[in-house]
């Protein structure tokens, strides 16, 4: 569908790596990868997916690994999104250039658009294939400016856009770009990245290329970006895709303060606000207040509960009057009344937290 409307990149394949744990966003990666969880109504890679269908971009393979299976079975050939999907499973993870390395048999076309799974962004794909065609380059890579590089890949680049070294995640950066996790390469660098063992692309592929005097280019831009691995930048990102900030070619229609699946029920008196999501069969109680909040299939929130910046799993409870702030309840969890569970707290799936039962303040 989304392909019959662009031109084609009939010589552009794009792979996007899957495999990772997702350990920094457990409890939720316990039950279901990364990419698949829940982001403004739909799995998260969907909304990656159609961008590369928008750009005109059809055959993707994706590098599979930790629960490979869920993949396929929700995405299939892909043709329902008008892509042809293929999968490889690695049986142990190769790191992201060892699971690049190893979709090599799958890939047909000479430039291979590389993404990591769990970026959120807006960046104009074909922009980033025009920057690596005219600068002839043997990769090309997207990055973008951040506040404080330090967490990341720090890419520094000189006056042509021709990157000059790969710092990853160095206290000391000198230039606020960074990696953001998309990589044009020309296949036959691919071919050049060892087999059947686990290689980092940020940690040797790059600065093996640069070694060697390879052509690798930045693609700099100021389009939306962010890396959905925690769950500060997942509730984040959940908000502004709800919100209209975040933009994705999956989510038709205008976009507001929250999203409910019709499937939902919301009681008189709940009040939903900062980008809010509820997924399908989740009961929302009276005069609950949701503020950025990401409410899984199947969970209840009851009557007088606020929930914030928060991630509810798949068939949990929040009591009455309890409060969540900046934590996540795992799938199945039980919080009872009146707890008050803050500050990057977790709650495991299917712990049951008595009434009351935690605290942060000494009133009852
Ligand atoms: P954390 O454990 O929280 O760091 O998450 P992660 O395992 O997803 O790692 P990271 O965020 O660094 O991974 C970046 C992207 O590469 C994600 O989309 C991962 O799914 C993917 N990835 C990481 N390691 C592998 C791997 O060994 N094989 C494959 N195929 N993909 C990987």
């Amino acid at each position: 569908m989304v392909n019959d409307q662009v031109a084609s990149e009939p010589n552009v394949d794009a792979v996007v790596l899957v495999g990772g744990k997702g350990t920094r966003l457990r409890p939720l990666t316990l039950s279901a990868p990364k990419p698949m969880l829940p982001t403004a109504g739909l799995p998260f890679l969907q909304h990656l997916l159609a961008r590369i269908g928008a750009a005109g971009i059809k055959h993707v393979v994706l590098g599979t690994s930790f629960k490979a299976e869920v993949f396929e079975e929700y995405f299939g050939d892909g043709s329902s999104m008008g892509l042809e999907i293929e999968y490889v499973t690695e049986t142990e993870p190769l790191g992201t250039g060892g699971g690049i390395r190893n979709v090599l048999p799958k890939l047909r076309a000479d430039n291979v658009i590389v993404f990591n799974g769990d970026v959120l962004g807006g960046t104009d794909l074909r922009a980033v294939l025009d920057t690596h065609r005219h600068t002839e380059a043997d990769v090309t890579m997207h990055l973008v400016r951040v506040g404080d590089p330090r967490a990341f890949g720090c890419v520094p680049t000189d006056e042509d856009g021709r990157v000059t070294d790969f710092l990853e995640k160095t206290q000391d950066p000198p230039t606020d770009q960074i990696n953001a996790g998309c990589y044009v390469f020309r296949r036959e660098i691919i071919e050049k990245i060892p087999a059947g063992r686990p290689v980092s692309v940020e940690r040797e592929v790059f600065p093996g290329l640069l070694a060697e005097g390879r052509r690798v280019f930045g693609h700099v831009d100021a389009a939306y970006w962010r890396d959905m691995g925690t769950p500060e930048d997942f509730v984040r990102g959940s908000a502004d895709l709800v919100r209209g900030i975040a933009p994705s070619p999956a989510l038709d229609g205008p976009r507001g303060e929250s999203l409910v699946h019709p499937g939902a029920g919301i009681a008189p008196g709940a009040v939903l606000i900062g980008g809010t999501v509820v997924g399908r069969g989740a009961e929302i109680g009276a005069g609950a207040r949701l503020d950025g909040a990401v409410v899984f299939d199947g969970a209840v929130i009851e009557a007088g509960a606020t929930v914030e910046r928060s991630i509810v799993g798949f068939g949990a409870r929040i009591g009455p009057r309890a409060l969540v702030r900046d934590a996540v309840i795992g799938d199945g969890a039980d919080v009872g009344a009146r707890c008050e569970l803050l500050r990057g707290a977790r709650v495991w799936p299917g712990v049951a937290l008595p009434d009351g039962g935690v605290r942060f303040s000494t009133d009852v």
